[in-house]
């Protein structure tokens, strides 16, 4: 062993020790949102050109840092985030479909909207869409916390702790200024695989703990919308009393809805519609992401939004994220179409301005 070679030996131990004290601060990386239960299922395109792009190359699923190959986009992708904007501002020009696609930017819509000015972001909340992960990444960014790991379960929706305001919490012209110049984002899904999401999500687990789902929301919806009150006792069971078809009911039934959401307060943002939550036709948002192409709409936001070399998103498997058409089939079975028809009523707007597919096989 001559000293050149020790020198080298020592030369590697550095940089290796420098590499592994680096990645201690270098992990924005997201984990998968833990709601993307399932397989992938037939892929029903909501995007004609997304049938063709190929899964990408599996990635291990751990940190990766800005320096190791980002995912590639398909070169066409750019023409899909087009298109959707475009669709989107001509259904917002269609005048027999105004009611359903416009919305004061109210109040109620600015609490919605997450800001981070370090890099001059906006993200409109669309609850059953993932969007936690996004947060994170926000609140990140914004520099309260460092590693998306390190932001307790119980402060990513605590607006007033986690550094991460809302735009509500701004003077108005600070509130205009930013809505003109800010790079703007919001993701969507399609409807109905939302309000199953949501459904789960509040009336059956309930993995966060929240009782007034079960213990006031419920009832009411019951008490109001369940056909038959012989069945009532169903506690223990699925859906904790509510079921999915009282839950359509409601949702379908215009007046009714209102005069209940005004006892639910703001629990009810987890069913209302996008138009509702993020006013799409009346804020330009500069992208419009798809949870059904996650995998290639995270890296696309990242890019537009100029934070690339930040953050990272780790690789979805493939699939995972896609609509699963026997779902919808499982859980609208025994509705009838009236309720069904209703309940698209409601939706029609978020259907036609994101190109979500009215779903003929429940209507018709
Ligand atoms: C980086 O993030 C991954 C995935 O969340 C986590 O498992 C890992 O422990 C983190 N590494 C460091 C060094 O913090
Ligand atoms: C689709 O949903 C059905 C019913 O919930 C489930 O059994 C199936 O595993 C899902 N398929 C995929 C590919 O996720
Ligand atoms: C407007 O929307 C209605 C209802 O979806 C549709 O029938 C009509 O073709 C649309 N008009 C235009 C100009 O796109
Ligand atoms: C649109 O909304 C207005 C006010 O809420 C209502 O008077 C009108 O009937 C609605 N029009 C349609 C086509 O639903």
């Amino acid at each position: 062993m001559t000293r050149c070679h020790w020198l080298l030996v020592g030369a590697c131990g550095w940089v290796l020790l420098l590499l592994m004290f680096a990645s201690k601060f270098i992990n924005f990386s997201l984990r998968v949102p833990d709601d993307y239960g399932g397989n992938v299922e037939k892929l029903r395109g909501t995007e004609p050109s997304v049938k063709s792009v190929t899964p990408q190359q599996p990635i291990p699923h751990t940190t990766f840092m800005s320096a190791a190959s980002p995912p590639t986009l398909p070169s066409d992708w750019l023409s899909v985030v087009e298109r959707r904007l475009e669709l989107l501002s001509s259904v917002c020009s269609n005048s027999s479909l105004r009611n359903l696609t416009h919305t004061p930017v109210s109040k109620f819509v600015l609490d919605r909207i997450f800001v981070c000015d370090k890099h001059k972001i906006l993200f409109c909340q669309t609850p059953k869409v993932g969007n936690t992960q996004w947060k994170k990444v926000l609140i990140v960014l914004n520099g309260k916390f460092s590693k998306v790991e390190d932001i307790p379960e119980s402060i990513v929706h605590h607006h007033d702790k986690n550094g991460l305001p809302r735009l509500s919490s701004f003077k108005d012209k600070e509130i205009n200024d930013r809505l003109n110049s800010y790079f703007k984002f919001i993701i969507v899904r399609d409807p109905f695989e939302r309000i199953i999401s949501a459904f789960k999500d509040k009336f059956v687990k309930n993995p966060r703990f929240e009782p007034w789902y079960k213990s006031n929301i419920a009832p009411a919806i019951i008490r109001k919308y369940r056909k038959s009150h012989r069945d009532e006792d169903g506690s223990g069971l699925e859906g904790s009393g509510l079921h999915f078809e009282d839950f359509v009911r409601y949702l379908g039934d215009e007046p009714g809805r209102r005069r209940l959401d005004r006892q639910f307060g703001e629990h009810v943002i987890h069913w209302l519609t996008y138009v509702e939550l993020c006013a799409p036709c009346d804020i330009g948002y500069s992208v419009i992401g798809h949870h059904e192409t996650l995998e290639l709409d995270a890296p696309h936001i990242l890019k537009s939004a100029g934070i690339e070399h930040l953050v990272s998103y780790p690789t979805i498997p493939p699939g995972i994220t896609r609509y699963n058409r026997s779902k919808v089939e499982k859980y609208f079975s025994g509705i009838s179409k009236r309720d069904v028809r209703r309940l698209y009523a409601r939706f029609l707007g978020d259907f036609s301005l994101f190109g979500y597919q009215r779903p003929n096989f429940l209507l018709d």
